[in-house]
């Protein structure tokens, strides 16, 4: 695939885990400029290792709300300019429990994380889009957005409202340059199960009593697909399933 990337820069949030760090080495080999976000920079620094100077690392816990209010300009030198912003932090640390067996803070946090913590970067880099008339926003929802399953309340509570979000963002800035794309993918293999089990012998087993699992390398195709079309192409939703 070639993507025109004229000097573009993306900034891609959850960036040291399976399917941001996938985003990221797509985007880089495509001579994208990447800003790589996320609290674990030792993770971060070993993608910059890898990557070289096309990507920059910053500490961004998408929580915090001073540090997202001030993003803009907090980014690296050179780096400032936004173009892409893909909004991929999430995780549902915790879940896959009956509603009542988890804590409400557990639940909290996934929503805080997946939902407002989207926000607040959206809010930071978006008025840079408005100002130069162009932009991309890209949301990693998921199929669990669409379906809901037992035992994933709050995490499909955060993924309808990824989907919400998306949908009026985009309404919002039709005919302003900026462009909205929603990534719904189905089972990826990443450390998003160990995360939300706490043990990476649950994790394994859990990804191994699937069929199939996409790889994170085919969430990361899809969002430079959305990225590659022309101008007047806006790819509105993309639901990516595993097969066997
Ligand atoms: N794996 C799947 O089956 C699947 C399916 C559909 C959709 N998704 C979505 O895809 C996205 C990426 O998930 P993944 O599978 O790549 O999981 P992952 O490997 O666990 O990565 C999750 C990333 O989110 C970051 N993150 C978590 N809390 C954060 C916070 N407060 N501030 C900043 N970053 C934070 C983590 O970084 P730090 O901990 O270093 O901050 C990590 O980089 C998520 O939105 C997830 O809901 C995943």
């Amino acid at each position: 695939m070639t993507i025109e990337n004229g000097g573009k820069t993306a900034l891609v949030t959850g960036a040291s885990g399976g399917i941001g760090g996938a985003i990221c080495r797509q985007l880089v080999r495509h001579d994208y400029r990447v800003v790589a976000a996320a609290r674990g920079l030792d993770r971060l620094e070993a993608l910059a290792a890898e990557l070289g100077p096309n990507l920059r690392t910053l500490a961004l816990d998408v929580n915090d709300r001073a540090a997202t209010a001030k993003l803009a300009s907090s980014l690296p030198a050179g780096f400032g300019r936004i173009d892409i912003l893909i909004n991929n932090a999430g995780h549902d640390s915790g879940g896959r429990r009956r509603f009542d067996e988890g804590s409400a803070e557990q639940w909290c946090d996934i929503i805080e994380t997946n939902v407002q913590g989207m926000i607040r970067v959206t809010h930071a880099l978006v008025g840079g889009m408005l100002q130069r008339g162009h932009g991309h926003i890209i949301n990693l929802g998921s199929i669990a957005g669409l379906k809901p399953y037992a035992s994933g309340s709050a995490y499909v509570a955060s993924k309808y409202a990824v989907h919400g979000f998306s949908e009026a963002l985009r309404l919002d800035y039709a005919g302003k340059g900026i462009r909205v794309t929603e990534i719904m993918p189905g089972l990826v293999r990443t450390g998003f199960a160990e995360q939300r089990l706490g043990d990476a012998a649950r994790a394994q087993a859990f990804y191994d009593s699937f069929d199939a699992c996409l790889r994170p390398e085919d969430v990361a195709e899809t969002v430079c697909f959305a990225i590659a079309q022309p101008r007047h192409v806006e790819i509105s939703q993309l639901v990516v399933l595993p097969v066997a």
